[in-house]
Parts: structure tokens; sequence; C-alpha cells
């Protein structure tokens, strides 16, 4: 079974309870998703493989480790997906980037799948898949299945908030997807939304309500 990591790190909490708030308006909700998304990297990242390098200071030799083995792809779930890219970037400027266009029917609450565009070579690459908000879970599942099918192995869920039946569904459908989160929250309402939550993120990011 896949393990599911909650980041406590009081920088990451504090960011999450600023764009909790309902009256943080976009501007500063996109810049502190992307802090958010920053933060996270750190710790998304802690084991991937370096290999030791010898570089040349001004003083002589020193043995240095680098990054190393599989490389990298971050691939957001649009819309919202996309404010945690650059902050993820920003700590992994050699990632690759796919896209992945879902969105949520609003009466079955079923994904639609409409983009898809990946790195040519994704079934080489280790995959961050970020969407901020993991609630039915449905969206997150797709998205797997959907990069499985173009041949990827390696895949680690990273978002921001989730409702427990969002853990267990994805748990459910790809058990070999660890899972990143901020906060997991307390349940889902009745339209699917999670509680607390933050609202719509997509919409907050891009100020479309
Ligand atoms: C939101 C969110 C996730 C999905 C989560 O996107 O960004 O992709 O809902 O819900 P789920 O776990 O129940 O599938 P939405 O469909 O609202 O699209 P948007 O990002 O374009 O607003
Ligand atoms: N999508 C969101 O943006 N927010 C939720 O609470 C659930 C799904």
């Amino acid at each position: 079974m896949s393990t599911v990591t909650e980041i406590r790190h009081p920088l990451i909490q504090h960011k999450l309870a600023i764009i909790r708030d309902k009256d943080t308006g976009s501007k500063e909700f996109r810049e502190v998703v992307e802090e958010i998304a920053m933060l996270m990297a750190y710790e998304v990242t802690r084991n991937i493989h370096t290999e030791e390098v010898v570089i040349e200071t001004p003083m002589g030799p020193a043995k240095c480790q680098m990054l190393s083995g599989k490389k990298l792809a971050i691939v957001p779930i649009l819309r919202a997906g996309l404010g945690m890219v650059e902050g993820m970037r920003k700590l992994i400027p050699a990632a690759k980037v796919g896209h992945i266009g879902l969105y949520r029917d609003e009466t079955t609450l079923q994904p639609v799948e409409y983009f898809c565009k990946l790195p040519q070579d994704i079934n080489e690459r280790d995959i961050i898949l970020v969407d901020p908000m993991l609630a039915t879970g449905g969206s997150a599942a797709d998205a797997v299945t959907l990069l499985k099918r173009r041949g990827a192995t390696s895949i680690r869920f990273v978002g921001l908030i989730a409702a427990p039946e969002g853990i267990q569904a994805l748990q459910a459908a790809h058990p070999d997807v660890d899972i990143y989160l901020a906060s997991i929250d307390e349940k889902l309402n009745e339209k699917g939304y999670i509680i607390p939550g933050l609202g719509d993120a997509g919409d907050r990011l891009f100020g479309t309500k």
C-alpha cells in the first residue's frame, strides 16, 4: 500500500491558513499556493537519487552530491494544478512539464478528460502529479490511469488539501502511488466539496467566480 504523508511544517501550515481564508484575493492566493508547492517539493523529493561528483572549488577538488538517475516530470491536473507548477520548478528547474485537463461534472462528480500533453519520454521519468484538491479522488485516480496508459511506472501525487474519502479512493485505485498533502481535512459535503477546505481552487486561482 502507498504511503500518505501530511507535511505539518509550520511554514506550510501558516500559508495554508492564508489560502483557506475567504477574504484572500486571487493575487495573494496564487502567490501563496506557489510558495506552498515550493516548500512541499523539498519534502516530496527527499528520496530522489544523487551521485557523487568532484567539483573544483577555488581551493581545490570537493566530493559533492548531485541529482542523478531517472529524470523528473511535473504533471498538473488542469486547471488548479497549474498553480503548483512554478513553485516546484523553482527547486527542480530541469523537470519537464506535462498537462492533463480534467474537470468534474457538477452533477455526477465524475472527471471528464479534455486535454493531455505529456513529455515524449514520460515512461522513463519519475512523475510528480499535482492538484491542490483531492476530494472524491476521481480526478487524481483518472489522471494516474492516463499516465500509466502512456507507460508511466513511477508516480507520486502531491496535493494541498484532501478529504479522507479521496485518499481512500486514490489508494484503492492505485496502491503504488505515494501521496503527499499539506492537510487531511474532515470530510466531503453533499456536493463533493472538501470541508473545511478552501472552496473551489480553480476559481480562486483564476478569479472565475
Ligand atoms: C477540482 C480540483 C481537482 C478536482 C478534485 O478541479 O482541482 O482536479 O476538482 O475533485 P475530485 O477529487 O472529486 O475529482 P475542477 O474539476 O473543479 O476543475 P478546475 O480545476 O478546472 O476548476
Ligand atoms: N475541487 C475544489 O476545487 N474544491 C473542493 O473542495 C473539491 C473539489
